[in-house]
């Protein structure tokens, strides 16, 4: 099949058309400048990048609208910025399928070169997306800008200052202008809001996308419907039925290559106050009132609201052996690289329900998983056999899959039980679909102007309240990681921590995932 008719059908079975007739986003068509900020960094090359160029791919950009700069200071052509991104976008495998569609989308790009706090650089970037859009008008007036700022948060302020005075999109065309910004922004309550704050005089809520890349996973996408299309689910969901959920990431490799800005950080601000804090929204969060993203960031923020000061006894923190040998970390790091935490959710639904965070770089696997663990039966008949207990687990990734793990009976003659599971596993459910980037979706988001999957600034400020007085007591030295080692589970301390609140392990059974 040509690239150009997969295109078309691939657009018209997207949900989001409906979704922008119902509930109100702006469908847009017209020209679409994709403006790249730090685009020679890492970020934009591993992630920025290969997602506009899958999004090019399956027709979400359209090559008579759209065109893509990329801006940094590096002094380098429009042909040099193509190869450095070249490699990223199409691995071997497909380099030949796919090399009709990657020198068309290259030649989408530009590259304008100039620094993150003068005029005189966005003044000749404002002049190249002029030039796109005027070439562009015959067709279909409209001037949509999205300034992706693939940079770190210290020259936000500068950045989006020169973007408000220098490039924003031109009124009579009609359109919009959108910010996408990255974390980490902040670093503790009072520069979040600092930030916010600069941010906030320049544009309005409605125009700044807060990327936290989570929220793009197909797993934490699907929690809505899992939670609120599903009968089933409605009773058990709560205090009553459920002793304990974990919220887990473990990484099996250490701060490679990032140690400088890692040290600066720590596990929480990483991984913990962002992208754990969002799936915990979304598993604990009441029903909207609708779909719109408004309802279900109201609630979202409801939940934060509601969740207690952090205990120090219900904190294990970890350094894995090694981590200062990096020569960009400091000989006497204080900085996390582990934690196991309980957050308590002060609400009807969740009181006396432990929420265990956890999130490990340098430990013994790649995971990340939302573990929901039942109650024991009450009354239970066939105790003397050891049961194992209730537990619902979604694997946001590797291997996605939702699984239920049940007691049944062993098959045979005898009456005897044992642990088994309901095992949704994606790749062998839906063979033959491809599972999009986080990155991908998220992008094709703020192109839509639906901010559902975005953090909201009153989140944000929730986010940090969270755990701002915990950061700081780590920052001042008055809480001290316990040190394990790389390739271990973490600390001890944490399997104890896990057990005394409550989480109970079934011992001598594994979940494997189904291979093809
Ligand atoms: C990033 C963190 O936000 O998420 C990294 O800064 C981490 O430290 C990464 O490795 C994990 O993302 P994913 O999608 O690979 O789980």
């Amino acid at each position: 099949m040509e690239d150009g008719q997969w295109h078309v059908q691939k657009r018209s079975s997207f949900r989001n058309d409906s979704f922008v007739r119902e509930y109100g986003a702006v469908p847009e068509t017209g020209c679409l400048s994709i403006i790249v900020l730090g685009a020679s960094g890492d970020l934009a090359k591993k992630k920025t990048f290969p997602a506009l160029f899958h999004l090019y791919r399956q027709g979400f950009l359209r090559q008579d609208e759209v065109h893509i700069f990329g801006y940094a200071r590096t002094k380098i052509s429009d042909e040099d910025l193509r190869s450095r991104i070249r490699g990223y976008l199409v691995d071997e495998k497909n380099a030949s399928e796919q090399a009709e569609s990657l020198s068309e989308f290259l030649q989408l790009i530009k590259y304008v070169s100039g620094s993150y706090d003068s005029e005189e650089g966005f003044h000749r970037l404002d002049k190249a997306i002029s030039e796109h859009e005027i070439s562009k008008r015959s067709s279909k007036g409209s001037s949509r800008r999205l300034f992706y700022l693939a940079l770190p948060p210290s020259v936000y302020p500068s950045v989006c200052k020169m973007i408000r005075t220098c490039c924003m999109n031109k009124s009579d065309l009609g359109g919009w202008t959108r910010i996408v910004v990255e974390k980490p922004f902040g670093k503790d309550l009072e520069s979040a809001e600092q930030l916010s704050s600069q941010i906030g005089e320049l544009f309005d809520e409605s125009q700044i996308y807060r990327i936290d890349h989570y929220l793009g996973k197909e797993l934490v996408q699907n929690m809505l419907v899992l939670r609120f299309a599903n009968r089933l689910f409605l009773p058990l969901w709560n205090r009553d039925n459920i002793d304990n959920v974990q919220i887990v990431f473990r990484e099996d490799f250490g701060t490679e290559g990032r140690g400088g800005y890692f040290d600066e950080y720590g596990i929480i601000r990483d991984i913990i106050q962002n992208h754990l804090l969002q799936v915990l929204c979304l598993v604990a969060m009441e029903k909207p009132i609708s779909l719109k993203p408004e309802h279900i960031r109201d609630e979202k923020v409801k939940v934060l609201q509601s969740v207690l000061p952090i205990k120090d006894e219900e904190v294990v923190l970890g350094q894995y052996e090694g981590y200062k040998d990096d020569p960009t970390v400091p000989d006497d790091s204080n900085t996390p690289t582990f934690a196991t935490m309980v957050l308590r959710i002060h609400n009807e639904r969740w009181e006396g329900v432990p929420f265990i965070i956890k999130a490990g770089k340098a430990i013994n696997s790649r995971k990340a998983e939302i573990r929901v663990q039942f109650k024991d039966v009450p009354g239970d008949i066939f105790k003397c056999q050891k049961q194992g207990r209730n537990e619902f687990v979604i694997r946001l990734q590797p291997s996605e899959a939702m699984y239920m793990k049940l007691t049944v009976k062993q098959p045979g003659l005898e009456m005897s039980t044992v642990q088994s599971e309901l095992d949704l596993s994606y790749r062998q459910r839906y063979q033959g679909v491809s599972i999009p980037e986080a990155y991908e979706r998220l992008i094709l988001d703020t192109i839509r102007g639906d901010q559902q999957h975005f953090v909201r600034r009153d989140e944000l400020k929730v986010a940090w309240e969270i755990f701002t007085p915990l950061l700081h007591r780590i920052d001042k030295g008055e809480m001290k990681p316990i040190p394990y080692k790389p390739g271990s589970r973490g600390p001890t301390e944490a399997d104890e921590l896990l057990a005394k609140a409550g989480y109970l392990q079934t011992h001598g059974y594994i979940w494997i995932p189904p291979t093809l």
